[in-house]
């Protein structure tokens, strides 16, 4: 795990969003892992101005999202399908049958699961995944308690995340309280694992999931385990880590081999 702290979100949001370019440079048909929520909206605006200004070219990319409300139809606005329109796919030239969400109104929902699941096998697997966290150290809509071996499955919200995610519905009691959320096992599957925070509300997952023990009570902590996982993390956010301080000096003294990876 690699914990890259910046001074502020839109300085976090460019260095993930330049990993991400020169994987789409590098791989021009890289299959990506997308979340939602406010955390990765700098993100994504510096990939569409990019994309404009840069020519990044996304027409050979692939995308699976992380997870989805039960109940929602794509285009209802608090929908996951909608924030990623427009928050994202509208910006960028990703081919429509490129995209792929899971379904907020699937029938059966268990054979969706597989299906997605098996989606992303056959495109090769994700090569990387845009996490941000929930205050409580969920990932994806992996609460606190899920199996860290979890695949695409139904989940059920706790009241803290209904509570958090309140914002984007017109009363409280219309956030759904089920979801379909890709599970923690199919997140460390993904070959590189980008996951970005900020503010002081995140300050305690984080330490928890970067210098926490590995437990299902902070799901971001198994992070730990994975092989090419970077944290990118504003001075709040990163504002009760234990050992900042090397963090930093490990980042601004890498091996110049290493720099501008
Ligand atoms: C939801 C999403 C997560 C996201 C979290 C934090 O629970 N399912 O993917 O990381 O919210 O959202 P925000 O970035 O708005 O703080």
């Amino acid at each position: 795990m690699e914990v890259i702290i910046t001074p502020d979100p839109a300085a976090a949001a460019l260095l993930a969003a330049r990993q991400i370019a020169r994987l789409v440079r590098e791989k021009p048909t890289a299959v990506l892992g997308l979340a939602t929520g406010s955390t990765p909206i700098p993100l994504y605006k510096e990939l569409i101005r990019m994309h404009r200004e840069e020519g990044l070219d996304f027409s050979r990319v692939r995308t699976f999202n992380l997870d989805e409300y039960l109940g929602l139809a794509p285009g209802h606005p608090a929908s996951y399908h909608r924030f990623m329109e427009e928050n994202f796919f509208s910006g960028v030239n990703i081919p429509r049958d490129n995209i792929r969400l899971p379904d907020g109104l699937a029938a059966d929902v268990q054979a969706h699961c597989a299906a997605y699941e098996q989606a992303i096998r056959d495109a090769g697997g994700i090569d990387l995944q845009v996490l941000g966290i929930g205050s409580d150290g969920h990932i994806g809509f992996n609460e606190h308690g899920s199996s860290l071996a979890s695949r695409t499955r139904i989940k059920t919200l706790t009241k803290r995340t209904r509570e958090d995610n309140t914002r984007f519905f017109d009363k409280p009691e219309d956030v759904p309280h089920h979801v379909i959320t890709m599970g923690i096992g199919t997140i460390m599957e993904s070959r590189s694992v980008v996951l970005l925070a900020y503010g002081a509300g995140k300050s305690a997952a984080i330490v928890g999931a970067v210098e926490g023990p590995i437990t299902a009570n902070n799901p971001a902590s198994i992070l730990q385990m994975h092989p090419d996982a970077k944290f990118y993390l504003d001075d709040s956010s990163a504002g009760a880590l234990e050992r900042a301080d090397y963090y930093k000096w490990v980042f601004h003294n890498k091996p110049v081999w290493q720099a501008d990876r």
